[in-house]
């Protein structure tokens, strides 16, 4: 059985006080009872307020993620964290290769794959995203892009590495704009991306692995995508942001 893994991307959002705020309302708001290791719940604060949300989190089960992470360990990188910074300020996981990254930002699959190799070999837990662009879903393009975003970003990624890996898989068109992949079609792509891992791996760890969806998922859309064979959890970004939403989509997961 795959524990739902539960994840609120805040991205450039909160500031100080509203962070701690949130970290500590969902740390109140009896979410360890919640959770009592029936379920996975992470959120990924921008990097400069981790070690406030961290010590918000610190008597809660909430887990805490960074959105992004550097693969040098160290050095003249400008701006860059690495995975043994966020390690001190107390991540266990990490985003990687977030949409956002990749189209803003630029970031290659052979970038997204470095990340994902220096998490690893550093301690933290990465969750790889993936995802189409409207006009290649429209172009009948999605599994092709889907499944270079997995080899290449699993490259190298052995069995062992990859217990270590959770997947979400969030259409590009869906991220921010409301519209909600529909749960049939979520489950097309999150049954595709785990026929990849059987190819790459093997049956017994393809069905392990977690896949999260993300794209516009809100507590009332949560049960229906998580009720798919394939949702194993979801990545939220906008209803992440107050703490009685993010609430009410753990709930459904529970
Ligand atoms: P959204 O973002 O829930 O606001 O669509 C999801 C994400 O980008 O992780």
């Amino acid at each position: 059985m795959r524990k739902p893994f539960i994840a609120g991307n805040w991205k450039m959002n909160t500031d100080i006080n509203s962070a701690v705020e949130l970290a500590k309302a969902l740390a109140e708001k009896s979410v360890d009872a919640l959770i009592d290791n029936k379920i996975t719940v992470a959120v990924c604060p921008p990097s400069v307020y981790l070690s406030s949300v961290a010590a918000a989190l610190s008597s809660s089960s909430v887990g805490l993620g960074a959105q992004n992470v550097y693969f040098e360990a160290k050095g003249a990188f400008t701006g860059e964290v690495s995975v043994s910074m966020l390690k001190d300020v107390g991540c266990t996981y990490t985003l990687i290769g977030h949409s956002e990254r990749r189209h803003i930002f630029g970031e290659t699959n052979e970038m997204v794959n470095k990340k994902v190799h220096a998490a690893i070999s550093g301690g933290l837990l990465p969750v790889l995203c993936v995802g189409e662009l409207l006009e290649e879903r429209e172009a009948s393009k999605t599994e092709e892009v889907i499944k270079t975003q997995i080899v290449k970003g699993l490259e190298g990624i052995d069995a062992a590495k990859m217990q270590a890996i959770t997947i979400a898989y969030e259409p590009v068109w869906a991220i921010g704009t409301g519209l909600t992949a529909s749960p049939q079609q979520a489950q097309e792509v999150h049954a595709f991306i785990r026929s990849l891992l059987v190819d790459l791996y093997d049956t017994n760890l393809a069905e392990e692995i977690r896949i999260q969806y993300g794209g516009s998922a809100k507590a009332s859309n949560a049960a229906e995508l998580l009720s798919k064979k394939d949702v194993d959890g979801l990545l939220v970004g906008g209803a992440s942001l107050k703490a009685d939403d993010f609430m009410g989509i753990i709930e459904a997961a529970l």
